[in-house]
């Protein structure tokens, strides 16, 4: 199982060096979360930090987009330097078109699935992308509550991939923290998203140590 922080809860005042901190203690790659204050009622950054993000680090970055009109950002990020790209498909009209455009670019495509999105409403693009997000958490803001019955999904989520015969990466976004980290590991996910489970504890490092331990035992 892999770790990726997400930086909506770092000190963007220290970006730089938060980023560095948690490269150092083993996180496979960084989660960027996009929010445009219309899609989500939260506003974030946009390319400009993902290309400033890109210089400091080699760790790859997953780009998560919770914006409207996705389709026409695409490049824009992929040019700042995402090696990731997720969409949540129901705010696209042709969400395998813009799947298609992220892997023209020599990109990962990625979905996002909002906690009441119908996983049978996605099967159809499950050959089309790389990985999938399981938001366990509805889309807008760090610090929130896992919602239960997430892993439950990301299983069945697993099933209906293997059923079409396609790999797909399964990570697991929001309210994650160290003792759901067994949980995770069992229902499979191959990567978990954290936020102000890592950036907002005194020792992001340990912290990273500690899930990295528990997903191992
Ligand atoms: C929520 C974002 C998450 C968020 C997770 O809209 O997609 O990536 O940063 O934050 P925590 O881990 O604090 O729930
Ligand atoms: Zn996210």
């Amino acid at each position: 199982m892999r770790i990726a922080p997400s930086i909506l809860s770092a000190d963007f005042s220290q970006l730089g060096s938060e980023i560095e901190r948690v490269e150092a203690a083993g996180a496979s790659q960084l989660h960027l979360d996009v929010m445009d204050g219309h899609y989500v009622p939260n506003l974030t950054f946009g390319p400009m930090i993902v290309e400033a993000v890109r210089r400091t680090t080699k760790l790859p970055l997953d780009v998560h987009l919770m914006i409207e009109n996705a389709e026409r950002w695409v490049d824009a990020y992929v040019d700042a330097g995402a090696d990731m790209v997720a969409v949540h498909p129901e705010t696209l009209y042709h969400p395998h078109l813009t799947l298609t455009s992220i892997r023209k670019r020599g990109k990962q495509a990625g979905i996002a699935l909002n906690p009441g999105t119908s996983l049978s409403a996605i099967e159809e693009l499950l050959p089309f992308v790389d990985y999938a997000i399981i938001m366990s958490v509805n889309p807008g803001w760090g610090g929130q509550k896992f919602i239960e019955g997430s892993f439950e999904r990301a299983r069945r989520l697993r099933q209906l991939a293997l059923d079409a015969g396609t790999s797909l990466t399964i990570e697991i976004d929001g309210g994650m923290n160290v003792e759901r980290i067994s949980e995770a590991s069992e229902a499979g996910i191959d990567v978990v998203i954290a936020g102000s489970a890592v950036f907002k504890a005194d020792d992001p490092a340990a912290v990273i140590a500690d899930m990295l331990q528990a997903a191992s035992v």
